[in-house]
């Protein structure tokens, strides 16, 4: 006789989003959006999917975010897994984003959440949303219609976009590399480094690794498969490693972190004008590093 056996999600959680959910919109969403039509339209044939990715049930969803399902639970059940606030942290991260960028690009964009926040705080920036999962690019998009912003989604891989070099001014990773092997990790950062010109900046936010690297249970509970072998490494590390300058990580509460660096300039090249501003702002007037409020 084969024991079904419930999920540290299902035993705990699962009760807790009962109560705490809007079931009515979650169920108004899944069926006003004909997620397969929808999907198809936002669907790139030329990309496959790793077996990382499609082989696991991220957050006990069955196909993870190959499902519907993971589009629709996602929001209201990450405002309740990110405190004190979900948008005083992610504003907090945007915050150490410096100059004006014309080109920003947030890989594993998901919903949407950061890209629109991207979007508003840098209006006359050209923002791109890439992710991995068509599903979560539907809502995404569905998202940015409701809230008028003019954002731009592609289905892809955030290790290889294809995307062509030295075409953004920001790359931004958001709640991604705690859903990714630590290797897939490190391949994002050696693309986002393509991507960006010199003095461009990357910007990672996610679960705080020292946190977690005392909180065993809290990984257990959320259902993330890779998120110890996140947790064991350090992205400031990764930063460095892939070439990045100026890097550190400051914690946002105990939950969360936020890790920036800049891409350097090739010797002897003049920065050109959003660069000089970027140099700027991180020297501060009194040629100290910037305080972000
Ligand atoms: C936890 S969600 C984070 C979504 C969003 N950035 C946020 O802050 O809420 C992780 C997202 O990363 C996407 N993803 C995972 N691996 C990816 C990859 N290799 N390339 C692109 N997207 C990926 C998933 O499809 C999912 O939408």
């Amino acid at each position: 006789m084969t024991v079904h056996q419930e999920t540290l999600w299902q035993r705990f959680l699962e009760p807790i989003a009962n109560v705490l959910i809007d079931r009515d919109e979650m169920k108004r969403l899944s069926e006003s959006i004909d997620w397969e039509a929808e999907g198809d339209r936002l669907r790139n044939p030329q990309v496959t999917y790793p077996d990382y990715y499609q082989s696991q049930n991220f957050h006990g969803i069955e196909k993870g975010y190959l499902n519907p399902g993971a589009a629709v639970t996602y929001d209201p059940i990450t405002q309740y897994a990110l405190p004190p606030n979900e948008t005083w942290l992610r504003e907090d991260a945007i915050k150490t984003i410096q100059g004006q960028p014309r080109r920003i690009l947030d890989l594993g964009c998901g919903t949407g959440s950061t890209t629109l926040l991207l979007k508003q705080k840098f209006p006359f920036a050209e923002v791109i949303g890439l992710d991995l999962s068509p599903y979560m690019l539907v809502m995404a998009e569905y998202k940015a219609k409701q809230a008028g912003l003019e954002i731009q989604w592609l289905h892809g891989l955030a290790e290889a976009t294809n995307l062509p070099s030295e075409s953004f001014d920001v790359v931004t990773a958001s709640l991604l590399f705690h859903e990714t092997p630590s290797a897939i990790a490190i391949a994002i950062l050696r693309e986002a480094f393509r991507l960006l010109q010199g003095n461009g900046q990357v910007m990672i936010f996610d679960g705080s690794q020292e946190t977690l690297r005392h909180t065993d249970w809290l990984t257990e509970i959320f259902e993330e498969p890779y998120i110890k072998d996140y947790a064991r490494h350090s992205v400031d590390a990764w930063l460095g490693a892939t070439g990045f300058e100026a890097v550190y990580t400051e914690s946002l509460w105990w939950t969360n972190q936020v890790s920036h660096g800049i891409k350097p300039l090739p010797t002897g090249m003049r920065p050109v004008r959003y660069a000089e501003n970027v140099m700027a702002d991180s020297m501060g007037v009194d040629g100290t590093a910037p305080a972000f409020s």
